[in-house]
């Protein structure tokens, strides 16, 4: 199993290019299930997770080529097409699960594995579901698979979320692009991923319209037009090096984003002292020398607040602030994977229920560290980058899954890091 061997503390110079977003891109290539026309994606990112779902494309019946060093994927359809999304591909990725809405929209029957837990919570998908049979589908749960079938297409409504579902609100979207009349979304996730989406799906011709800040309506239409459409940058992956400046007193251009939608986050950093200016699809941000503390942040759905996929980033960043801070998980009920690996490096955090405190002042020490999950495992590439001495960080395919060359672009940024297999 790769590892991460980092010597710290390093300085962080120059320029880095954002890669494409993962977490549009996993949802884009499920919504190909809908098209019986060629569909060109470019600014794929060259990540784990983005393999899986072309995988699972494939086992279901479509032809990938790969252009342009595999960034771009030209996705065309088998005469057969098949409707069952396996266990071994589903478990791995919880993103699976998107393949539902477009096959029971497409083939008016699935077999699609339930993706089982996951460490950062118990993850269950029946905002998914409730969804989809409103739309109607009707679904029986048989050994880890839901078996569905809609009679004929599936039939435009209103549909309220009860709670904001990222997946959900994707799913959702997909499927009622091809159903009978209009559909109406309420209480939508809106993360920039979602409106990357959309925009993919009105580049072939379908109807989709937001019509409040949480509201989208979904005109179906009889099929999707060829397409090609570029990947938004990846946001969680800018906030990774936006944190890592901040952290290392660096000096960084992070090029291929706009900054605009990461705003929410980039004023936490000014908050800490971190001195940023924001240009057409470029950061440019300079660490302070002292880092100030933040009291009360709580992770939440975009763009109210910190993302929670940047949580465990800002928690390494806050270890080093001149005080006392917080942070609260709103999202997901296990995802401080990282502290207790933090705290092997030093840090001072204290974990009651949801909201871990963060005593700041912390000198951190390189040591032998475990990866949980993606982002958990970047927050500890980023600790072991400021930390004095080596750290070797096992299990770093968690990695792999989200971030693209990781090494490679922190190298070129001045850190010292070395794969080892
Ligand atoms: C997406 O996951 C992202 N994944 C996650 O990114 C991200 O952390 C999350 O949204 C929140 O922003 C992708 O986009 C592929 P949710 P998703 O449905 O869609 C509960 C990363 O690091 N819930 O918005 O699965 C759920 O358990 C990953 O890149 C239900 O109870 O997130 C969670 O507590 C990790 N029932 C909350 O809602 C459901 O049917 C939000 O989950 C669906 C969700």
């Amino acid at each position: 199993m790769d590892k991460f061997l980092i010597k710290g503390p390093c300085k962080i110079r120059g320029q880095v290019s954002i890669s494409g977003s993962k977490n549009a891109a996993l949802p884009i290539l499920a919504s190909t299930i809908l098209f019986d026309k060629t569909v060109i994606i470019n600014n794929l990112p060259r990540v784990r997770d983005i393999d899986t779902m072309l995988n699972l494309l494939k086992s279901l019946g479509s032809n990938i080529q790969f252009f342009d060093k595999k960034k771009t994927v030209k996705i065309t359809k088998n005469k057969k097409q098949k409707i069952l999304a396996p266990y071994s591909l589903v478990k791995t990725m919880r993103a699976g699960i998107l393949v539902l809405g477009p096959m029971i929209a497409k083939h008016n029957k699935s077999i699609t594995s339930l993706p089982g837990g996951c460490l950062i919570g118990a993850r269950p998908v029946n905002y998914h579901l409730n969804a989809l049979k409103k739309l109607g589908m009707k679904y029986e749960i048989k050994k880890g698979y839901i078996h569905a079938i809609s009679k004929g297409k599936l039939k435009g409504t209103n549909i309220k979320f009860s709670k904001i579902s990222v997946g959900a609100t994707e799913n959702s979207i997909i499927a009622s692009c091809l159903a009978k009349g209009k559909t109406i979304l309420k209480n939508c996730a809106i993360e920039p991923e979602i409106k990357d989406l959309t925009n993919f799906l009105n580049s072939a011709g379908a109807k989709i319209k937001w019509i409040g800040k949480r509201t989208v309506q979904i005109i179906g239409v009889e099929s999707l037009n060829e397409t090609k459409y570029s990947i938004m940058g990846d946001r969680i992956e800018t906030g990774t090096f936006c944190v890592a400046a901040t952290l290392a007193k660096g000096d960084l251009l992070i090029k291929n984003f706009d900054p605009k939608i990461i705003q929410t986050e980039l004023e936490l950093l000014k908050k800490t002292g971190a001195k940023i200016k924001m240009l057409q699809n470029t950061i440019h941000i300079k660490g302070p020398k002292k880092i100030n503390n933040v009291n009360s942040i709580v992770t939440k759905e975009y763009p109210n607040s910190l993302s929670t996929d940047l949580q465990a980033q800002f928690m390494v960043l806050l270890c080093l602030a001149s005080g006392r801070s917080s942070i609260t998980e709103s999202i997901f009920e296990n995802r401080f994977m990282h502290v207790a690996e933090l705290r092997r490096l030093g840090a001072k955090i204290i974990v009651k229920g949801n909201k871990a405190i963060i005593e700041g002042q912390t000198e951190f020490i390189g040591a032998e560290l475990m990866s949980s999950d993606l982002r958990a495992s970047v927050a500890l590439v980023l600790a072991a980058m400021v930390a004095k001495g080596q750290s070797v960080i096992n299990r770093i395919y968690h990695l792999d899954r989200g971030y693209e060359k990781i090494e490679n672009k922190l190298k070129k940024i001045g850190v010292n890091i070395k794969r080892l297999t």
